[in-house]
């Protein structure tokens, strides 16, 4: 049996991990430290609540003496550290955040896990691992022809997000080397799938579109992302926490490039053809466009470009697929429909997290209209 502490464990991956994990490792302990933030939701647990083993507490992971207490009380041999200020667009209007909870939140934690796994009762933990969970923007962007990223491409983050994410894969990095704390890192492409938050791109048009709004495209939709359904995503820290090699580094993707202006096209015709097949939508989601005689294609609008908008990233995986078996296997049609529905079918669920909070960032970050300006 492990012992697992999930930072971060309400949010959008963290609790796909834990229903995930559940499911796979009925008999482990899984104890979740989140501060919850407004990405993070209680509601997102509401399933793993009923499980025996399963323990939530609220927290954050600045706060060092909390996560000694927890590690020593549960006996936590494992941190998978996902907490974070994760988008992007928050991190260019408000980098402070980021800084102090990407690079000295992960510091904390670190300062922790090596305070009581490696200075106290080393009998008690013989067999830690700290596993940060990371992203590939730290890479930077690549050109059209450009090969993909793999683990050794140097680091060149663009946003202030990827360079506090850059800078804490160097602490847990370091903390390796310098006090041989067994830690490992993965370096993720773009996530989809059930309780992501509506603000990133596939979440935001999906709701955008149930709400009868527009879908905005910045600059001019040609940006590049590599698609991974987060199952896939918990699949690999999965293969990693087993069987990953301390002190290493892993890419994972899922070789599924796509502009983001194929992927609101591909989302816009999946959505008319659930409307066409199922006439209750209908009823249900008046303000979409299939309800208004419309193609939701005509959504579409082209908005002022992201700030140092990154134009693409692609993500080399061989070491993962060759040393741990790792292969994604929710092909992205499959992925994309699966997503779209459980949106249709948890509208409360999207409503209640856009909530006074978020109508407020978007009112601070475009003004009354609360959405982005159209762009040339
Ligand atoms: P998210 O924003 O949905 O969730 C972040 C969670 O962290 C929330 O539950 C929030 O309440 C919690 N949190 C934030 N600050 C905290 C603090 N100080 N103390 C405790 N909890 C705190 O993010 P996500 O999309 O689920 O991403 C999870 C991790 O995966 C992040 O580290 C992110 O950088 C990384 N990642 C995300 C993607 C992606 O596509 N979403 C891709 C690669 C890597
Ligand atoms: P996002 O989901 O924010 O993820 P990331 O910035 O981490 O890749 O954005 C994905 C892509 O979609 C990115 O190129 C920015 C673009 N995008 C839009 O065109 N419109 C939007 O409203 C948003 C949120 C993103």
């Amino acid at each position: 049996m492990s012992r697992l502490l999930v930072t971060g464990g309400a949010g959008f991956i963290g609790s796909n991990f834990i229903h995930y994990w559940i499911h796979r490792h009925p008999e482990d302990r899984l104890v979740v430290l989140d501060s919850l933030t407004y990405a993070g939701n209680p509601a997102n647990l509401e399933a793993a609540a009923e499980h025996p083993s399963f323990r939530f507490v609220q927290g954050d992971i600045r706060d060092q003496e909390l996560v000694e207490e927890l590690l020593r009380r549960e006996a936590l041999e494992t941190i998978v550290h996902l907490a974070a200020e994760s988008h992007v667009d928050r991190s260019i209007s408000g980098p402070d955040l980021f800084i102090d909870v990407n690079i000295n939140g992960t510091h904390s934690l670190l300062k922790a896990a090596r305070r009581v796994w490696l200075e106290g009762d080393k009998n008690a933990f013989p067999k830690p691992r700290f596993h940060h969970v990371s992203t590939d923007e730290v890479y930077g962007s690549l050109g059209p022809g450009d090969a993909a990223f793999t683990e050794s491409t140097p680091y060149r983050p663009n946003s202030p997000y990827a360079a506090s994410k850059a800078a804490s894969d160097h602490l847990v990095r370091a903390y390796q080397h310098t006090y041989g704390l067994p830690t490992t890192i993965s370096n993720c492409s773009n996530n989809y799938g059930p309780y992501q938050f509506p603000e990133k791109l596939i979440p935001l048009c999906i709701v955008n579109l149930l709400s009868g709004k527009t879908l905005p495209i910045y600059g001019d939709g040609q940006n590049v992302r590599d698609w991974l359904h987060v199952e896939d995503h918990c699949r690999g820290l999965e293969l990693i926490l087993k069987d990953g090699r301390i002190g290493e580094i892993y890419n994972i993707g899922s070789r599924n490039e796509q502009t983001n202006l194929d992927l609101v096209r591909l989302l816009c015709r999946s959505m008319d053809n659930l409307f066409a097949k199922r006439s209750e939508l209908g009823d249900r989601y008046p303000e979409a466009p299939p309800s208004r005689g419309q193609l939701c294609e005509e959504s579409l609008e082209f908005v002022t470009d992201r700030l140092g908008h990154d134009r693409r990233y692609a993500i080399d995986s061989s070491r993962l697929e060759g040393e741990l078996g790792f292969g994604s296997t929710i092909t992205f049609d499959r992925g994309m429909e699966s997503t779209l529905l459980w949106y249709l079918d948890n509208e409360p669920w999207w409503r209640a997290v856009m909530d006074e909070s978020y109508r407020e960032w978007m009112t601070d970050q475009y003004g009354k209209s609360g959405s982005p300006p159209a762009g040339a």
